[in-house]
């Protein structure tokens, strides 16, 4: 399923476009990587902390359409991949958190930001999630992404605890924000 929003009007606005990866054009796997890529050299991405490098990105990105607990969405603008998160299910054998799905991974371009994409992409990693059963929505954050800590307070993640000892970024230890979010209607568990 594909959630657009192309506004009507003037000045005319970029079109913007969330959808769930099943599998990747050349030209859609360039755009990705290349947006990881500028992602990460800003500052904040997803795990890295240098750029890996375009084949290491290229693989880790077919790696993980192939990984059966991950879900990949990739979101759009004007049609060009800009950014992307996942929706990572509970291993088989974790029955006691069988009810929990993490969002990992997301990260726009820092030339696409500030249009409300992250908020398509999140809100449709919500979906995808609540149509699977799932009741609770976990993430966590570097304590310094504070673009992404405004994100996910203004969707309603409410804020459990602080990882003291989160990240090693710059020969420093970075703290991590946990979140969660109560997906299915009235926010009861069970
Ligand atoms: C966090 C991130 C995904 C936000 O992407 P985005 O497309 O710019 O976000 P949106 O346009 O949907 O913004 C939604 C809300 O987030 C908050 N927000 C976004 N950017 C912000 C910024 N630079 N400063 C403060 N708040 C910000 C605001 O509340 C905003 O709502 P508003 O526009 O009504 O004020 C993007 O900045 C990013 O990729 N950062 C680096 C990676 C990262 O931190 N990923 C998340 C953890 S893995």
């Amino acid at each position: 399923m594909t959630d657009t929003v192309a506004e009507a009007g003037a000045p005319p606005r970029s079109s913007m476009s969330v959808e769930r990866a099943t599998g990747f054009s050349d030209d859609d796997l360039a755009a990705l990587c290349e947006a990881a890529d500028a992602a990460i050299i800003d500052g904040g991405g997803f795990g890295w902390v240098n750029p890996p490098g375009r084949m290491a990105l290229e693989r880790y990105f077919k790696g993980v359409l192939l990984v059966p607990e991950r879900t990949l969405f990739l979101a759009r603008q004007d049609g060009i991949v800009v950014g992307s998160a996942q929706l990572v299910r509970p291993p088989r054998n974790n029955e006691a958190q069988a009810f929990s799905a993490n969002l990992k991974h997301s990260f726009i371009v820092p030339y696409a930001r500030g249009q409300g994409l992250a908020t398509m992409l999140t809100e449709r990693v919500e979906e995808a999630a609540r149509a699977l059963g799932y009741q609770v929505l976990n993430l966590d954050v570097r304590e310094t992404q504070e673009a992404a800590i405004a994100l996910y307070e203004s969707l309603g993640y409410i804020r459990w605890g602080i990882h003291p000892a989160y990240a090693r970024v710059g020969g420093r230890t970075v703290r991590g924000i946990c979140y969660y979010k109560l997906l299915q209607p009235g926010g009861r568990v069970g």
